[in-house]
């Protein structure tokens, strides 16, 4: 026990990444970064750290290689980044350093080198591959705090359906619950929920339940009870129930770091699953507390099992989510064997990933909070944890409809992709922000349920190889500098480059292009990389380009699969692996292989097998063919 310190050097030309769930990278800059996950309260923006997610695992960016550095100890710390810097061909550069100061815990690393790819892939196969969503968690969510009832969520869904807009789940937060209480239902206001639920599912529309860990603390409540009974919940040093103040009042909390706790409140899911609920919020996990004045946490105090060697917070603060993921995720699968769980946590620790994903949390509604927004998604990715995504709108206040559209069309090509906002905030439904607004939400809607099975094929390759679906632009060309710098433009997996409008007042922006040849999916003009590009980015769209040679697979116009292959660059070959949607359960698809080239004046597609190449197993549609 004590604290310790460990420093290392990296090249004058490193850029750091990661370290969680960040709001001001996905470059982290030079500065101190909390090890502690934080409810910041409210909402917060850039400028806000640590937050809900902290991890030691660290990025580093460099011509030399790319590596990654884990320090696989959970205790309270804080890395000192500081970026080298280049003496212009003085011969003195600068190294650039990271310090990482501990409070406590073992002094247990691990390092991986290699490309990006490599450095991700090697990570999955030490914390795990990433839970694959069902297919609809792919879709659109919508969430709020504050539906008010039953009638009120039928009178918003009729809403999508009414205009047309594709809808895939809604979200039901704390205020269905009787009183708050987790595992409750109030049914003065959702009086018939499995009956509800059931309606919904027949139009395609998912019920999601929120999750708060604390358990309210009084008789009467069957949760507490049940826990109480059986020694569930976290205790002081002197034997008595660590007692803190959460939503429902005076609460307890369960530890997750014990098998058997997590046994036990697995099985509590199965009240959900029979209310209706498909999928899982899992909030305030970090745990929060809520303080007048101190840490609004638990005391450190607090004693907890870790899995039988015994511990306090100070050890256990940082995974309680983790654990509580794992408790539910393995729950499910008792509950539900035959199909994959849904579940999403805002807070969690390196290795979450395997439980499921997490969002942004209370993300402030302004054009910062957008922006920070999309660092926290990328930033996650390279710590492993591929699906995530923002309150799409913000959290907080009300948007303007400018703002609110472009935070839609970014969210779009994010793998969660959910409205929400708090109890106080204005609507977030896209038509309550005029008919511009509605029209241009609905054509991302369609994009995005197009863009569908794309979306589930990432998902299955980020389980298999590591890589996120959401990408920094120098994914695979970390040699390429100028790339590393760029924090406003992102990949989708390999076939697509995204260019969100992060300001107000835009109608063209600059976009930073890797090597190759580009297509504007929009207008499928064409662009040659590297370098910068000014691209139109009127109301109606963000742009979004094609790789050369990409094959992407997309939802036809009869909803059948077919295949968006981009014609690729004169004299090139292109391709992409594309693993098919074979729904929600546990049967594997294979990943099959595309390569694409020229043949004379034709594009060629060919699926590469065993015995040599096959025809495409789904009907192709040929785009960025040269005019006439
Ligand atoms: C927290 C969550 C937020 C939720 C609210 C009420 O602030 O981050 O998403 O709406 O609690 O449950």
């Amino acid at each position: 026990p004590g604290r310790w310190a460990v420093r290392s050097e990296v090249p004058a030309d490193a850029r750091f990444f990661g370290l969680g769930g960040r709001a001001c990278g996905p470059r982290l800059r030079d500065g101190a970064y909390r090890l502690w996950n934080t409810d910041p309260g409210g909402s917060f923006g850039p400028g806000d750290d640590p937050l809900y997610i902290t991890m030691p695992v660290q990025l580093v960016v460099a011509d030399a290689a790319t590596h990654l550095m884990f320090h696989d100890n959970s205790w309270d710390g804080t890395v000192l980044l500081k970026e080298g810097e280049e003496g212009a061909g003085s011969g003195h550069d600068r190294a650039g350093t990271s310090e990482l100061r501990m409070d406590g815990g073992p002094l247990r690393c691990w390092a991986m080198v290699g490309t990006p790819e490599r450095v991700l892939q090697t990570w999955a196969s030490l914390t795990g591959g990433a839970a694959v969503p069902p297919g609809w968690a792919l879709g659109h969510q919508h969430a709020r705090w504050g539906f008010g009832d039953q009638r009120e969520v039928r009178r918003i869904v009729a809403g999508y359906r009414e205009r047309d807009l594709p809808l895939d789940a809604v979200h039901l937060d704390i205020d269905h619950l009787d009183g708050h209480q987790v595992f409750t239902v109030d049914r003065e206001r959702f009086p018939e929920l499995p009956r509800f639920a059931e309606e919904l599912r027949r139009d395609g529309v998912r019920l999601v339940s929120i999750v708060d860990p604390a358990v309210k603390a009084a008789r009467g409540n069957a949760v507490y009870e049940a826990g109480e009974g059986l020694d569930m919940f976290v205790r002081d040093p002197s034997g008595r129930p660590v007692e803190g103040l959460v939503w429902p009042g005076a609460c307890v909390f369960p530890d997750f770091t014990h098998a058997r706790v997590r046994k036990w409140w697995g099985g509590l899911y199965a009240e959900r699953l029979a209310q209706g609920f498909s999928g899982f919020w899992h909030d305030m996990n970090e745990p929060v507390s809520f303080a007048a004045v101190g840490e609004t946490t638990l005391p450190r105090s607090a004693r907890h099992a870790l899995e039988g060697l015994g511990g306090d917070h100070r050890e256990a603060h940082n995974v309680y989510a983790l654990c509580m993921a794992r408790a539910a995720h393995e729950g499910l699968r008792e509950l539900r064997p035959h199909e994959r769980p849904f579940l999403f946590s805002r807070s969690g620790w390196a290795g979450m990933q395997r439980y499921g994903g997490t969002w942004s949390g209370d993300v402030a509604t302004g054009w910062p909070g957008l922006r920070a927004s999309l660092s926290l998604v990328l930033g996650l990715g390279l710590c492993g944890v591929p699906y995530s995504g923002p309150d799409v709108g913000g959290f907080t206040g009300s948007p303007s409809p400018e703002l609110f559209l472009r935070w839609f069309q970014l969210g779009a090509w994010l793998p969660l992709f959910r409205t929400h906002a708090s109890l106080d905030a204005g609507r977030r439904e896209p038509w309550e922000f005029g008919p511009e607004v509605l029209e241009h939400a609905r054509v991302v809607l369609r994009e995005r349920r197009r863009l569908r099975p794309y979306f589930v094929s990432l998902a299955h390759l980020a389980r298999r190889t590591g890589a996120p679906y959401v990408r920094p632009v120098w994914w695979s060309v970390p040699e390429d500098r100028s790339l590393r710098d760029c924090e406003d433009t992102f990949l989708l997996g390999d076939a697509f480059l995204v260019a969100p409008v992060l300001g107000p007042g835009v109608d063209r922006r600059a976009v930073r292009l890797p090597a190759g040849r580009w297509y504007d999916t929009e207008t499928e003009r064409v662009y040659e990389g590297p370098g910068q590009v000014l691209v139109d980015a009127p109301l109606s769209r963000i742009p979004v380009l094609a790789r050369a040679g990409a094959v992407v697979p997309v939802r036809a116009a009869d909803g059948g699969p077919e295949l968006e292959v981009w014609a690729p660059s004169p004299g090139r070959t292109g391709g992409g692996l594309v693993v098919a949607d074979v729904g929600d359960g546990w049967q594997e698809a294979e990943a099959e292989r595309y390569v694409t080239r020229w043949e004379g004046s034709r594009v060629v597609v060919e699926r590469q097998g065993g015995d040599g190449p096959r025809e495409p197993s789904l009907p192709v549609r040929l785009r960025g063919l040269p005019r006439g």
